[in-house]
């Protein structure tokens, strides 16, 4: 939702903005912009609609701006439609103040209309010209830059990670935010600010985490934070220790292809945070064994994909803990008067920003209940507001569609089942080392079913032009036909719906005509034959059929199209069974053309509600 950029120091600020909002486009692509002061002391400001390299090519890679100061900004609009007219950076009048901004400022119109009382006018649709506009209006009530930033602070309400700029303070950047992400990085004499790490990663690795209402001013000799009464606050530089690598392409051709590829890694290492000398150990996530003894009962809360791994983990931790678990969609959790009765609310999201993820860990805590997160993004909201963590391993996503933070999400899911389920005393000594040995050999299965990528981009070439597609399942096999359906319609731009296997009769078939595709996934042993006689009835009405199966796995011969996978423990099978949906619908999206890493409309953070 939105990259913004800042740097200051003894570099040419636009090429080193241009190329940290390269590393940000996953976050909004619709149009970008950059401020620069330049040697007269003017604020120059570049933009232009669509992708990064529009604004890259009409400022030549960022050679046609001089300046040592600046900011910058890759959009996902909110208000106002994609245009050059409502790209950031907004300016005031004089073009003294210009600022960038990612989330949202609710009460924008209440603050527009005061400030329209009070001689103003706009030029865009944005609420982040009222965000700017209210700055200067403090700013030259109270000449002073921090004042102006905090008395924006208490009148606004939403969401937001503000850069501003102002001619008045040279070579200077002031920033604040609260439930948008934005980290500060240092090197030497140069300050950088960005809404994540890989933007600035190859420039620096110390970098400060901003917490909520912190103001940072920016400058050559180096960033000093202030509370909102302006007084001076003490921060800790973290030290980054992945690689920049991690959040390149590596040879592949697609980031979203890199990272089905790196989910056997993603795995192991997932399952090792927790996994010592054969027993699981939660120390790290900060849960005791006195914390798991008084689990009485879970909600789980997530969105999109997050949501789809939490639906896996209520399955297999009320199958192996026998403890009641119920899953809920973030966004209607947080609206919701539920009734709670102690249970531990576990918040599943990758990035650890999710706006109504962060609203139910929130809703949970106000209720006095324990909130554990099941995060990939360190240092993220969500992991610091959550009383417990589980960092999931599966390092910088980048593309727009998830999948090895979802995988991730899926056995850090299990290991916990599993700890709960031995202290609980629900599963049995041997049975729990069997289990395990069978968790940990995932990866390699996994590692497996990626060479038979030519197989499904085949069939992807025969399925080019459906117009629908239903996934099919029954208990964990419906839990991965919806992240099935996700990931297909998200990019491939094709009309899917995931469905209950049984539930396609009270409804859902008479959707089923001529070569609609159906794909049905078969793991869960005591449901096969429930779910391949659906299979059959939307065969009888034309459906062209295509299951996920294990090895060894009778399946119709007259199926169009079987996806073999390996034999495992049925309550991990999801881990396996999606990697074939997830390649089926990369290779749908690459031969339709699709921009598979930024598909249209979406982002990979959604800061907003
Ligand atoms: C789908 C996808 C989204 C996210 C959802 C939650 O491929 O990536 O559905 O899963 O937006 O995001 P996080 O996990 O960051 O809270």
């Amino acid at each position: 939702m939105c990259g913004i950029v800042g740097y200051i120091g003894g570099k040419q600020a636009a090429p080193v903005l241009l190329d940290g909002l390269t590393k940000l486009e996953y976050r909004g692509y619709d149009s970008a912009g950059i401020a620069v002061l330049d040697p007269d002391g003017n604020i120059v400001i570049e933009k232009a609609k669509g992708r990064l390299s529009v604004l890259n090519e009409k400022i030549d890679g960022g050679r046609a701006v001089n300046g040592f100061c600046g900011i910058g900004h890759t959009r996902w609009a909110t208000h106002g439609e994609p245009s050059e007219n409502n790209a950031h950076p907004h300016c005031n009048d004089e073009k003294t103040i210009a600022a960038v901004h990612n989330g949202i400022i609710e009460n924008y119109t209440e603050l527009k209309d005061k400030l329209i009382r009070r001689g103003y006018s706009f030029y865009s649709a944005t609420d982040t010209e009222v965000a700017t506009k209210l700055v200067d209006y403090y700013y030259k009530k109270y000449n002073d830059p921090l004042r102006a930033i905090s008395e924006f602070a208490l009148r606004v309400r939403g969401s937001y990670a503000l850069a501003v700029m102002n001619k008045d303070y040279p070579d200077t950047v002031f920033a604040i935010r609260k439930d948008s992400p934005m980290i500060i990085g240092v090197n030497g004499g140069e300050a950088f600010l960005a809404s994540d790490v890989p933007a600035i990663l190859k420039y620096t690795r110390n970098v400060y985490y901003v917490d909520n209402l912190q103001i940072a001013r920016l400058e050559k000799g180096g960033v000093t934070f202030y509370n909102l009464d302006r007084e001076e606050v003490e921060k800790e530089t973290v030290e980054i220790t992945w690689n920049a690598e991690a959040a390149e392409k590596g040879g592949f051709e697609h980031f979203m292809l890199k990272e089905i590829y790196e989910q056997p890694r993603v795995v192991t290492d997932t399952v090792n945070y927790v996994l010592k000398n054969g027993d699981f150990d939660f120390s790290e996530v900060g849960l005791t064994d006195k914390d798991f003894k008084k689990i009485k009962g879970i909600v789980i809360v997530g969105c999109g994909s997050a949501y789809h791994a939490g639906v896996v983990m209520q399955y297999v931790i009320e199958d192996l803990a026998r403890v009641p678990v119920r899953v809920e969609l973030a966004s209607e959790f947080r609206y919701r008067n539920a009734v709670l009765n102690g249970e531990l609310v576990v918040a599943i999201s990758q990035s650890g920003e999710t706006a109504d993820t962060l609203a139910a860990v929130r809703a949970a805590r106000d209720k006095g209940l324990k909130t554990m997160a099941i995060v990939n993004v360190l240092g993220s909201t969500i992991a610091r507001e959550a009383d417990y963590v589980f960092f999931t391993k599966a390092g910088p996503e980048i593309s727009v569609a998830t999948t090895k933070a979802y995988s991730a999400q899926l056995v850090a899911g299990y290991a916990f089942a599993l700890k709960l389920a031995k202290i609980r005393g629900t599963v049995e000594k041997d049975e729990y080392s069997r289990i395990i040995t069978e968790l940990t050999s995932l990866p390699e299965k996994i590692r497996e079913l990626l060479n038979c990528k030519e197989e499904i981009q085949k069939f992807a070439a025969k399925t080019l032009d459906r117009h629908d597609v239903f996934f099919i399942g029954r208990g964990l096999d419906y839990a991965v036909s919806v992240e099935g359906s996700l990931k297909l319609k998200e990019i491939s731009y094709i009309h899917s719906e995931a469905y209950a296997a049984g539930e396609l009769k009270h409804g859902t078939i008479s959707l089923i005509e001529n070569g609609t595709l159906v794909f049905g996934v078969l793991t869960q042993k005591n449901l096969i034959e429930k779910t391949v006689s659906n299979l059959v009835e939307t065969k009888s009405r034309g459906a062209l059929i295509a299951v996920v199966a294990e090895e060894g796995t009778n399946v119709p011969a007259d199926f169009e199209q079987v996806f073999r996978i390996p034999v495992t423990d049925g309550r991990f099978a999801a881990s396996l069974a999606v990697i074939p949906l997830q390649l089926f619908a990369y290779y749908l999206s690459v031969l339709r053309g699709n921009d598979v890493d930024k598909p249209r409309n979406l982002a990979k953070s959604v800061t907003v509600e």
